[in-house]
C-alpha cells in the first residue's frame, strides 16, 4: 500500500507497557494522535492514519475487537481479525505503537463503570436497532483517550453518528481531546470501505453497490437544489427497494451534529442509512456542504 518506512512499530497489549511508551513522548513534549480501531484495517483505516502521521509527532494505533459494543446475537466471534496483516499496514503507515489490549486487560475483573449519553442522539439511526452499542463505543472510546493522552483523535464520516456521540461525550465529559472527522473511503464502485464487506458472497457484493448508489441519488437532488429532505430520503429508499438482496433498516436525513430529525436541506444534513443485505447490514451516508468536520 505504501513504501516501507525503516522504523519499529512497537505493540503494547499491557497498560504499563503503554504508559511507558506515552510518559516518554509526553516527557519529551510530542503531540499524539489517536486512532481508534477495531483491526482488519482496510484503506479507511489507512486515510484515518496517514492524516495522524501528518498532523502529530506520534500516532498511535488501537486494534481492540470490543466486547461491549456488540450486543448478544451480534457478530462479536465472526468478526474477522488477522493482527499480522494489521501490524505490517501499522509499520508501512509509520505509526509508532499499537496498542492490542486483552478484553480482561480493558474489563478486568470488577469494571463497573460505562458512559450513558442521553437517548436523543444514541436512541435514534443505529441506536434504533442497536440500543446498546453506544454505550460500548463511548466507554471504550473514553477509556482509550484517558489511556494514549491523545491530543488529536481520527474517527471516519462512515460512522457519522459515532462521530457526532463522540464529539458531544468529548465536549459534554471536557475530555480535552480534538476529534478529527475524515471523509469516507470507497471501493472503485462506490462500495464504503468495511471491514464487514468480507461477508458479502459475490452476489451480495454486487447488491450492496444500492447503498453508494443512492448516496449518488441523494447527492445529485441536492445538487439540482432539492431543499425537501423528506422527498429525498423517499427517492433513496424507492432505490433500494428495487435491489431484492437489499433490505431497509433505515434511511433518514438528521442534523449532522445533534442528530435531530432534518426536514428541509441546509449545510450539515446527514442523509444516513442502514441495509441489510442477506444477513450483513451495512452503513453510509453523505453530508450536504461537504464531509465531516
Ligand atoms: P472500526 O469499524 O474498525 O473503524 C475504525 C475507524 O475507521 C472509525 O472511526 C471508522 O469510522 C473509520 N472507518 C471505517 N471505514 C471507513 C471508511 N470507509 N472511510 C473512512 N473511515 C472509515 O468504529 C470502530 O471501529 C469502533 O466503533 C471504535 C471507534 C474503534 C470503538 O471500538
Amino acid at each position: 500500500m505504501e513504501g516501507e518506512i525503516s522504523m519499529e512499530t512497537v505493540v503494547a497489549t499491557t497498560k504499563e507497557e503503554l504508559k511507558q511508551e506515552i510518559d516518554c513522548w509526553r516527557n519529551a513534549g510530542e503531540t499524539i494522535g489517536l486512532v481508534p480501531t477495531m483491526g482488519y484495517l482496510h484503506e479507511g483505516h489507512a486515510s484515518l492514519i496517514r492524516r495522524a502521521r501528518q498532523e502529530c509527532d506520534r500516532v498511535m494505533v488501537s486494534v481492540f475487537v470490543n466486547p461491549t459494543q456488540f450486543a448478544p446475537g451480534e457478530d462479536l466471534e465472526a468478526y474477522p481479525r488477522d493482527f499480522e496483516r494489521d501490524r505490517q499496514l501499522c509499520r508501512q503507515l509509520g505509526v509508532d505503537l499499537i496498542f492490542h489490549p486483552t478484553p480482561e486487560v480493558m474489563y478486568p475483573q470488577g469494571f463497573g463503570t460505562t458512559i450513558a449519553m442521553d437517548q436523543s442522539m444514541t436512541g435514534v439511526l443505529c441506536g434504533k436497532t442497536r440500543p446498546t452499542h453506544f454505550q460500548g463505543v463511548c466507554t471504550v472510546v473514553c477509556k482509550l483517550f484517558g489511556l494514549s493522552h491523545a491530543d488529536r483523535a481520527y474517527f471516519g464520516q462512515k460512522d457519522a453518528q459515532q462521530l457526532a456521540i463522540v464529539r458531544k461525550m468529548n465536549r459534554d465529559l471536557d475530555l480535552g481531546v480534538t476529534v478529527v472527522g475524515c471523509p469516507i473511503v470507497r471501493e472503485a464502485d462506490g462500495l464504503a470501505k468495511s471491514s464487514r464487506n468480507v461477508y458479502l458472497n459475490p452476489q451480495e457484493r454486487q447488491a450492496a453497490l444500492v447503498l453508494s448508489q443512492a448516496v449518488k441519488l441523494g447527492q445529485e437532488k441536492v445538487a439540482q437544489g432539492e431543499t425537501d429532505a423528506d422527498a429525498i430520503v423517499s427517492a433513496m429508499k424507492e432505490h433500494i427497494g428495487k435491489e431484492p438482496l437489499a433490505r431497509i433498516d433505515y434511511v433518514e436525513a438528521v442534523d449532522d451534529i445533534d442528530l435531530r430529525p432534518a426536514h428541509t436541506v441546509v449545510s450539515g444534513t446527514l442523509f444516513a442509512m442502514a441495509v441489510y443485505i442477506g444477513k450483513t447490514r451495512l452503513i453510509d451516508n453523505f453530508i450536504t456542504g461537504g464531509d465531516a468536520k
